[in-house]
């Protein structure tokens, strides 16, 4: 990449989720402003980013990407600047192709210095380059001629593929520049889709590094599809996968427990955290839980005791199938309810239906030296 401008997961807000094209000026800033606001920026979230359809359908005489005549009259520069003024950085998005995805606008394929120029002279810092429209070319042929423009452009600008997973973006995304690559399709707001988008990160662990980043899709929390619980499992989960965590909800009009789960400040920890690996499913019981874990840097093991089934079910596991074996006492912090614990090495809970547990577990008492960070064989007794 070019010197690590995503050491760790990007945290922000992506308008396409709740909006899709019907965007405008006001709705962004109103996200920068509701950032703000909720405690979000505190809690550490910090891109604003524009999806699809912020330009007109044509480009001006000089080939240059205008900005939407009526919907963004004040131009993405001034945008950039309102939103550096909250202490924010500006995320904007094109596509590998001729059109962009949903055809509002055109795509950089043939362009790339010219509008990776446009981008760094507005001061946008993150640029989501997706998938559509393009003309066979070999997608690393693509996305790195994006990668070099960006490189080229004067400004540090964080690059985002959006290549769906189609063509192995996570061996040639770290080639070309890239800071975090797509895995798969679109994520929609139920409950399958999220099923489906975990269940394809499975063996793609390996790909996943500091500042190169395996990317199952925005977040769906508080757009109204899936209950309370499944925004807890999926919000865990992508902590847990050491996700993107951009928000995609109208943050200026959240209820209670979606502000609750998009600012759990010890789960966003645990997605911010590298110990050497993201996490993985460590244990599929088989009768649908699971026993998912992470190694933290500190030493510590966060899990997820994941419940797929329809009815409330108990799931267990122990310290040593977590890869803590060894000791006699255990410390356990539940990251929902707060609750602190100690065991001897059992660890059990009743977990709702799509719902899930999650804890960090840390050894005590009586091993003299933890392993060093990153050298953790999860699953190893
Ligand atoms: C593709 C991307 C989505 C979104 C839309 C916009 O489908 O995968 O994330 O950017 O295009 O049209």
């Amino acid at each position: 990449d070019f010197g690590s401008l995503a050491p760790k997961p990007p945290l922000g807000w992506n308008s396409w989720n709740k909006y899709g094209c019907d965007i405008n000026e006001a709705k962004i800033k109103a996200a920068a402003d509701a950032l703000v606001s909720s405690g979000m920026k505190d809690a550490g979230y910090q891109y604003v980013n524009i999806d699809d359809c912020w330009a007109e359908l044509n480009r001006d005489a000089s080939g240059n990407l205008v900005p939407h005549r009526t919907r963004f009259p004040g131009g993405i520069k001034a945008l950039a600047d309102y939103v550096h003024g909250k202490g924010l950085k500006l995320g904007i998005y094109t596509s590998a192709g001729s059109q962009t995805c949903a055809r509002t606008m055109p795509g950089a394929l043939g362009h790339e210095q010219q509008d990776a120029n446009s981008f760094a002279s507005w001061g946008v810092d993150y640029l989501k380059y997706d998938n559509c429209n393009h003309d066979g070319t070999p997608a690393k042929q693509r996305y790195q001629a994006m990668g070099t423009a960006l490189a080229q452009s004067g400004r540090s600008i964080v690059y985002s593929i959006c290549n769906w997973g189609e063509e192995e973006p996570w061996i040639f995304g770290p080639q070309v520049g890239g800071d975090l690559w797509r895995t798969t399709g679109d994520i929609s707001d139920n409950w399958n889709s999220v099923l489906s988008l975990l269940d394809q990160q499975n063996g793609l662990e390996p790909f996943a590094r500091q500042s190169g980043w395996n990317d199952p899709d925005m977040l769906e929390v508080g757009n109204g599809g899936m209950t309370t619980t499944e925004y807890r499992a999926h919000f865990s989960l992508w902590a847990l996968l050491n996700a993107p965590l951009l928000a995609g909800n109208d943050l200026s009009a959240m209820s209670a427990d979606t502000k609750a789960i998009l600012t759990n400040r010890d789960i966003i920890a645990v997605d911010q955290d590298w110990g050497g690996s993201q996490g993985r499913v460590l244990r599929d019981l088989g009768n649908g839980t699971q026993v998912w874990g992470k190694p933290m840097s500190d030493g510590s093991v966060a899990i997820v005791l994941f419940n797929r089934n329809g009815s409330t079910s108990t799931i267990t596991t122990s310290a040593a199938e977590i890869g803590l074996g060894g000791s006699s006492s255990y410390r356990l912090k539940d990251l929902w309810s707060k609750a602190e614990s100690t065991t001897s090495g059992s660890i059990s809970a009743s977990v709702p239906s799509h719902g899930v547990a999650m804890y960090i577990v840390r050894r005590e008492g009586t091993l003299a030296t933890p392993p060093a960070p990153g050298t953790y064989a999860l699953g190893d007794a």
